[in-house]
């Protein structure tokens, strides 16, 4: 049991059959809705879950209530997946209040026809709201991941209740103890985009003293924050988290693969700490966005296809630029049969990311590999290494 303290109950969810969170993202060991349930002399319940699972969180709600009433549902993202159950709690805790922000009602009367008279709580950054002996302070956190989203902190017990940030995917039951990996797909591809805001949430958040954290998806955090926060100051910060090289590649009939598996082997002789190859055709691409974060350094390579890109990578650089990809160095390879044309796209397209360095050496492919053209996988791949 995920329990935060005997006064702090999870009543969050698992969701195993999901096939695709937010209808993009592979989730193959399911996905949580966290609620936490706050007893004391108010009783409040923190988030709603998703729709999806209604029955089972009012049921572990009402649990954790042991026949007392609910006092307030505080609603600190107004995403469905945390916010789809509102009317149902409303309607199954009929004198309980709602908490949340200006932006959180407006958008909660978008989603929802609701009446709210003598029902809302309204709470501007920094305000309080007092349950007794624990006390919730709201601070705004614009863009993790929504413009109402709010954290709050609890200040007897030293716990963060943290939105989206800190969250992962994966199903509480099926959590193995490893966070950062499903931790930096959800973060990369969710909220990658908003780096400055994850900064700014991280400076507000170092000067609380937090003891642990509780996000609205994936396992309470409570030891070693130190690692936790490192790692979102890394990678909001868009350093690199790992030594290595990816080599994310398309292929329409496997000789740009061939081309992409020659210049790992090579990498990997001339010391590159790491080599990461990855096929945009086939494997989630949502891991080969994480991974572009993950290392400082990178190497493309596509065909050109109706006189474009091809889509798998067209795709996978149009999702980099919206996920604000920056500070890295990349490598191109083109190939095309009669006019190649893809180099030209990936670097126009890698020309509106910022600070990205691209390498001067364009490997050009008329078709299949040739032996004689190792010198210059040679020398794309001491390019991207330097
Ligand atoms: Fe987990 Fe932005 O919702």
């Amino acid at each position: 049991m995920m329990n935060v303290s005997d006064n702090i109950k999870y009543v969050g969810v698992d969701d195993l059959d999901i096939d695709l969170f937010e209808s993009q993202y592979v989730v193959p060991e399911g996905m949580s809705y966290n609620s936490y349930v706050i007893l004391d002399e108010k009783t409040v319940v923190m988030d709603t879950v998703d729709a999806r699972k209604t029955d089972e969180w009012i049921n572990n709600v009402k649990a954790a209530l042991g026949g007392r009433n609910l006092d307030y549902i505080v609603c600190l993202h107004m995403e469905p997946d945390h916010a789809g159950s509102m009317m149902k709690a409303l309607e199954t805790f009929p004198t309980a209040k709602v908490v949340g922000n200006a932006k959180t009602f407006t958008y909660m009367a978008q989603f929802f026809d609701v009446n709210l008279e003598g029902k809302k709580v309204e709470v501007k950054d920094g305000e309080s709201l007092s349950l007794g002996n624990h006390n919730l302070t709201f601070v705004c956190a614009p863009m993790v991941h929504w413009p109402e989203v709010m954290v709050a902190y609890e200040s007897s017990e030293k716990v963060l209740f943290a939105a989206d940030a800190f969250g992962k995917f994966g199903a509480i039951s099926k959590d193995d103890g490893d966070w950062a990996c499903e931790a930096r797909r959800y973060y990369f591809n969710i909220c990658g985009k908003y780096g400055v805001q994850v900064q700014s949430l991280l400076k507000k958040a170092a000067a609380l003293d937090i003891k642990t954290i509780a996000p609205l998806h994936g396992p309470v955090l409570k030891e070693n924050l130190g690692y936790y926060i490192d790692l979102y100051n890394t990678w909001s910060s868009y350093g690199v988290e790992s030594e290595g090289v990816l080599v994310a590649f398309a292929s329409i009939h496997g000789n740009t693969r061939k081309a992409a598996e020659k210049i790992a082997s090579i990498l990997e002789k001339q010391g590159a700490k790491k080599v990461v190859v990855s096929d945009l055709s086939r494997d989630d691409e949502a891991e080969v966005i994480e991974d572009a974060f993950r290392y400082g350094r990178m190497i493309i390579a596509a065909p050109t296809y109706d006189g474009g890109l091809f889509p798998p990578m067209e795709s996978f650089l149009s999702h980099l630029k919206s996920k604000n990809y920056q500070k890295r160095t990349v490598g191109i390879i083109e190939n095309g049969t009669w006019a190649p044309m893809s180099g030209k796209f990936m670097k126009a397209a890698l020309e509106a990311m910022k600070d990205i360095k691209i390498c001067e050496t364009v490997v050009t492919i008329k078709s299949a590999l040739k032996e004689n053209q190792e010198d210059s996988l040679v020398a794309l791949a001491k390019e991207v290494l330097a």
